[in-house]
């Protein structure tokens, strides 16, 4: 089990609770392994890795969309203890066979190129993200999924330095569409701030800061 935002990750650091961790790293394994092995058992698999020789640099994460039925993808975050965070119910839940799934949907649950704790991070820009992307496009088609969906957000500095998403522009280049707009009311504080702030420098309403987009690439 991968905490990515300390990667990039070795094969002897992916086994190690990441230094000054304050949630319990075996905990948090304990719960997110179970989870994993049956999510990879029912779907194949639930992330795009990147690699860089035997080190690796990037993750993608997807679920079914089927999975969150009230649209918040909250308690999949596997860094994270509940209700952010998995818990242990979670595995236990009835994971649908794809032939038994009316709505064909992937949500790409976070995705990350390089670290967000390293001082440094030379992976991001180069084209990692959408690489990523691309092969989750080519894997979903050949697997039977009929469309993807990924959250995206204004396309600021902050929340791209923050969040496991992308902006429109991300997944407009690989052809996604806008098919909804909401309210993010999960921001708050110096992160929501400093959004605000960096939206009114590109000439857009503080307000927008919260807006959360819906992009949907239809594979059929
Ligand atoms: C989202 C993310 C995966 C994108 O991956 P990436 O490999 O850096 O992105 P790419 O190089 O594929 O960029 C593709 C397009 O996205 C947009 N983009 C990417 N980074 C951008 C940025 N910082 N600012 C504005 N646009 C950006 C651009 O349109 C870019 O195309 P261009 O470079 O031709 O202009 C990366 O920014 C990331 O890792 N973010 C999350 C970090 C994080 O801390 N997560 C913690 C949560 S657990």
């Amino acid at each position: 089990m991968a905490l990515f935002a300390w990667g990039p990750l070795s094969k002897t650091s992916i086994e190690k609770s990441p230094p000054k961790f304050h949630t319990d790293f075996k905990k948090l394994r304990a719960v997110n392994i179970p989870l994993l092995e049956k999510l990879i058992e029912t779907y194949g698999t639930c992330a795009i890795l990147a690699k860089d020789s035997d080190l690796v640099v990037g993750s993608l994460r997807f679920y079914p969309k089927i999975l969150f039925p009230e649209g918040s993808m909250i308690g999949f975050c596997l860094q994270q203890e509940p209700p952010y965070g998995p818990s242990e119910s979670t595995a236990a839940r009835e994971f649908p066979s794809l032939k038994n799934i009316q709505d064909k949907t992937l949500k790409v649950h976070c995705m990350m190129a390089g670290s967000s704790q390293q001082k440094k991070n030379p992976y991001k820009r180069k084209g990692i993200g959408t690489r990523m992307a691309r092969e989750l496009i080519c894997w979903a088609q050949e697997h039977g999924w009929e469309s993807i969906e990924a959250t995206a957000y204004e396309e600021v500095e902050i929340m791209y330095a923050n969040f496991g998403a992308a902006g429109r522009s991300f997944w407009e280049k690989l052809g996604f569409g806008l098919v909804k707009t909401e309210i993010e009311h999960e921001l708050r504080g110096e992160l929501l701030e400093k959004m605000q702030e960096q939206v009114i420098a590109k000439g857009l309403a503080a307000e927008d800061a919260r807006n959360k987009y819906t992009m949907r690439l239809d594979l059929t």
